[in-house]
């Protein structure tokens, strides 16, 4: 290389670092400027009504499944992730608020979905590609830049978990399974679910990043679950019945609990405290803030006047329900816990009356009292004793006590507060 040459390479390819800096940080500036130009002018065309650049959605979605992956790499799905009563939990849910965006088995897409950027996708088509966890942690946080909300119930995973549950099953389901589940205990009123409407309504699968034929959004969003539903659907998902039933049982799988326990001010209670966000649940939540007091209201006289009865058959052995009834009666006297017996055993007089646990299902009952434990229910209520009475219990007697109130039926007589025995040496 001649003298001149290497002149001129030294010049523009310094060989010290701190040489480098000035026309490095000059090139950031500059570009950093230009960008903002270029935005204050406005000619970039953000507009959803065309679609992203093919390697650009790739690249996008490429990001977020790498994101995701990441982030969910430690976590650990619940025990019960394949019990029905998980699935049954997120089933309805999951038709009335995520099937307009991602479809359902044998049913489509909105349009209005289908011209969101990035678009939903197909769920029916994409679910193969997550795990549990990864699918935990996209319900649970939703994706920036893009429709899909966070769970709006940031502190509550068992949610999250049952919805999880419910998408993982749903990948098997056909159109007639789906209806079942997400109607639930409304099926057992009206029989059969609505039959699907004739046509070939084959889902197809949904290209990322691709431009969908006009004949594949067709069948895409005929028939779809509209914004509105249809009529018959619209009813029954505006109302309470499809998750609790008309007497307030639920599902006896046990998910979703018994309302008909309760009495007429504990439901509006309950109500008031999901509308205003006091009590979490991205479940009730939504539907709470449809409400009107007068609804509210008319409601809770129908579900306290519906017949108490007991839950599923209960599961435990002899001596977990000795420990279960010991904590009821007595409480837990070395660690200053009242026994549960002396607040819930008062249930008939409405002023002082407290939520009857005899017959609730098991797993309501433990998962409230984790999230009374862990600050996530009843901290914002002045003067809830459930708080503190949770947070003194370990794993093992919130589940014995759970099982224990579960497994009594109701009519038989309320459980008694009786004074703990005096330890023989203290
Ligand atoms: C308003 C529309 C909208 C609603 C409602 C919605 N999502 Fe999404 N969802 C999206 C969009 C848009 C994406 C794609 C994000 C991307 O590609 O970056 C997405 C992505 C996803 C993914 C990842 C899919 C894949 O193949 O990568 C899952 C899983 C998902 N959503 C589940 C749900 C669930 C469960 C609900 C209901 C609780 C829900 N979504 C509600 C718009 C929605
Ligand atoms: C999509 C299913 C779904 C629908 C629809 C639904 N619920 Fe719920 N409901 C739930 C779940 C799940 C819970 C438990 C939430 C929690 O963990 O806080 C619940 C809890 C409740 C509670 C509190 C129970 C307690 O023991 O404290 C009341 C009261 C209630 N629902 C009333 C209603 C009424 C009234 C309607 C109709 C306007 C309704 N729900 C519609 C699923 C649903
Ligand atoms: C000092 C009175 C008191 C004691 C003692 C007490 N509770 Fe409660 N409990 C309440 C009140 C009041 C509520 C309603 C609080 C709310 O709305 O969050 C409640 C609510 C609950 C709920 C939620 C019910 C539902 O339908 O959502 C459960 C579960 C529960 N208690 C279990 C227990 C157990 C188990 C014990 C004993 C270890 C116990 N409680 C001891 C007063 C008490």
């Amino acid at each position: 290389m001649s003298d001149l040459r290497r002149g001129i390479w030294r010049e523009f390819f310094p060989r010290k670092i701190r040489h480098w800096l000035v026309p490095i940080g000059t090139m950031g500036l500059v570009g950093l400027i230009g960008a903002m130009l270029l935005a204050m002018t406005g000619v970039l065309n953000l507009a959803a009504s065309t679609p992203h650049p093919q390697g650009w959605a790739s690249f996008l979605h490429f990001a977020f499944q790498r994101s995701v992956a990441f982030h969910s790499r430690n976590l650990q799905p619940p025990a019960e992730i394949n019990s029905a009563a998980l699935i049954e939990k997120g089933a309805t849910h999951y038709d009335r608020v995520c099937s307009n965006c991602h479809g359902a088995p044998g049913m489509g897409q909105n349009p209005i979905a289908m011209s969101m950027r990035p678009q939903p996708q197909y769920l029916m088509g994409s679910l193969k590609d997550y795990s549990p966890s990864e699918l935990f942690w996209i319900v649970k946080h939703g994706v920036k830049y893009s429709a899909m909300p966070a769970w709006p119930a940031g502190d509550r995973d068992d949610e999250v978990w049952a919805m999880v549950a419910f998408l993982r099953a749903m990948k098997s389901m056909n159109y007639e399974q789906y209806r079942s589940i997400t109607l639930g205990a409304m099926k057992r009123a009206t029989g059969a679910p609505p039959a699907l409407p004739p046509g070939d309504f084959r889902p197809q699968p949904y290209v990322i990043g691709g431009t969908q034929t006009a004949e594949a959004a067709v069948n895409f969003s005929t028939p779809a679950l509209g914004f509105g539903h249809s009529s018959e659907i619209a009813e029954i998902g505006k109302s309470c019945v499809a998750c609790h039933g008309t007497d307030g049982r639920s599902r006896a799988s046990g998910g979703i609990p018994n309302i008909a326990l309760l009495n007429r001010n504990q439901i509006v209670r309950q109500l008031d405290l999901y509308r205003t966000g006091v009590r979490q649940s991205g479940i009730m939540q939504n539907v709470a803030v449809q409400l009107t007091p007068d609804q509210i209201a008319g409601l809770a006289s129908y579900y306290s006047s519906q017949p108490k009865v007991g839950g599923a058959k209960v599961r435990a052995t002899p001596a977990v329900l000795a420990l279960g009834e010991r904590i009821a009666s007595q409480g837990l006297p070395d660690r200053q816990v009242g026994a549960c017996a002396s607040c819930h055993g008062i249930t008939a007089a409405a002023a002082r009356a407290y939520p009857g646990l005899d017959g609730q299902y098991p797993l309501y009952l433990r998962d409230q009292l984790r999230l009374y434990r862990s600050g996530v229910r009843g901290g914002d209520i002045p003067a809830n004793p459930m708080p503190a009475v949770a947070a003194r219990m370990t794993d093992k007697e919130i589940e014995a006590v759970s099982l224990f109130y579960a497994s009594r039926s109701l009519g038989t007589a309320p459980v008694r507060a009786v004074d703990a025995p005096v330890p023989a040496n203290p």
